[in-house]
């Protein structure tokens, strides 16, 4: 089976608040990082048939990342996150000519204030913008990213956001709902947050908003003109194997779960790769594909596995039966973690 490959580049021009990914801002020394991950690629074989390099801000490299990509193994589907504050016409028709051809734009919110809050370099003016020049560079698959019950944010904000999305007319739509991390700065910060009650109709209506323009929800937060979903996203959901290079990656062969440290002074000194490694047992697998698997609105193909709390999950109106699989039900989505407590 083709194995999805995942790049992580640990740089971002500014760390945002709210944000627990590794990333650190010092980018000087990103030439040697870009050969090192070229060299830990050298230590794995076989076909990828997606590629996805990650971050921190990878477009924060500029000519660095175009060479990361032209010595990448070349992909059905490569991805590269993007920020709107660091990007130009340049590097985008760098990027895609080096083979990239599906870009992911960190757009979050279309209002000023609510990019504020979150400590973003963008503002709404510059989002449009990338996306624009993401167009005018020929890329013909753009996914936003989006965040949603973010501080001050409204059930009115978010169909202002949504409509901008409507108007500019997205591939595929990511809409993730603030998680408070502990270790960032909104850690016990004073934010004004929407209540449960709010945060439920503000990812009801951007649900809504989403799929009226005729994307398809196929997973909790992500949204596609049908046959662009991200494939290489779902290897992660369906335990297809995958490779991660670089600083903080994570890789799952073999029924193996591998990770690089968090260090990128580590890696950069050849330290540091495959430093934890995980034996799945069989029954971490079956856990694993319930409650990865059951983020996507198909649901996972079920043969009589857990059935007692099956079971009572059906009863509950939680999950339901769909052809041979099992999927949440709409009440199932609203509880999705106590769905997936369930199997972790
Ligand atoms: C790790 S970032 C990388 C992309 C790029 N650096 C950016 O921020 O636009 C990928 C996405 O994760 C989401 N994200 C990061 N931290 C989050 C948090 N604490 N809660 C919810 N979503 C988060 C954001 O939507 C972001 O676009
Ligand atoms: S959200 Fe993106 S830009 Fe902000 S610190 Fe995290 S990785 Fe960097």
């Amino acid at each position: 089976m083709n194995k999805g490959l995942y790049v992580h580049v640990p740089y971002c021009v500014r760390k945002c608040p709210y944000c627990d990914f590794y990333s650190i801002v010092d980018r000087s020394r990103a030439p040697a990082y870009v050969d090192m991950v070229l060299d830990e690629l050298g230590t794995y074989d076989g076909e990828f048939d997606t590629v996805f390099v990650g971050g921190g801000t990878p477009t924060s490299v500029g000519r660095e990342l175009v060479r990361l990509c032209e010595a990448l193994p070349k992909a059905e589907e490569f991805t590269v996150e993007a920020n709107p504050g660091a990007v130009d016409i340049e590097l985008l028709r760098a990027l895609k000519k080096a083979g990239v051809n599906r870009l992911s734009l960190g757009v979050q919110s279309f209002n000023d204030a609510e990019l504020r809050a979150l400590g973003r370099i963008h503002t709404a003016a510059q989002a449009e913008e990338a996306y624009l020049l993401a167009r005018e560079a020929g890329f013909g698959n753009v996914s936003l990213d989006l965040m949603l019950s973010t501080p001050n944010q409204t059930v009115g904000s978010v169909k202002k956001t949504l409509e901008k999305v409507r108007e500019l007319s997205p591939d595929h739509v990511s809409a993730y709902s603030l998680i408070i991390e502990e270790g960032t700065p909104f850690y016990g910060a004073e934010l004004s947050l929407p209540s449960e009650d709010e945060e439920r109709e503000i990812y009801y209506t951007a649900r809504d908003c989403l799929t009226g323009m005729g994307l398809v929800q196929y997973e909790i937060s992500n949204f596609a003109r049908p046959g662009m979903e991200c494939r290489h996203n779902i290897k992660y959901w369906t335990l297809a194997p995958y490779v991660g290079l670089g600083a903080a990656a994570h890789s799952y062969c073999d029924g193996r779960r591998y990770s690089n440290a968090p260090d990128v002074a580590a890696y950069l000194e050849g330290r540091g790769r495959r430093v934890e490694c995980e034996v799945i047992t069989e029954d971490e697998r079956l856990r694993e594909k319930f409650w990865l698997g059951l983020r996507m609105t198909a649901g996972v193909p079920y043969s009589g596995e857990f059935p007692e709390a099956v079971d009572r999950l059906i009863e509950r109106g939680l999950l339901e039966r769909s052809g041979g699989n099992i999927r949440l039900t709409r009440r199932g989505t609203d509880l999705a973690n106590l769905v997936f407590m369930e199997f972790v």
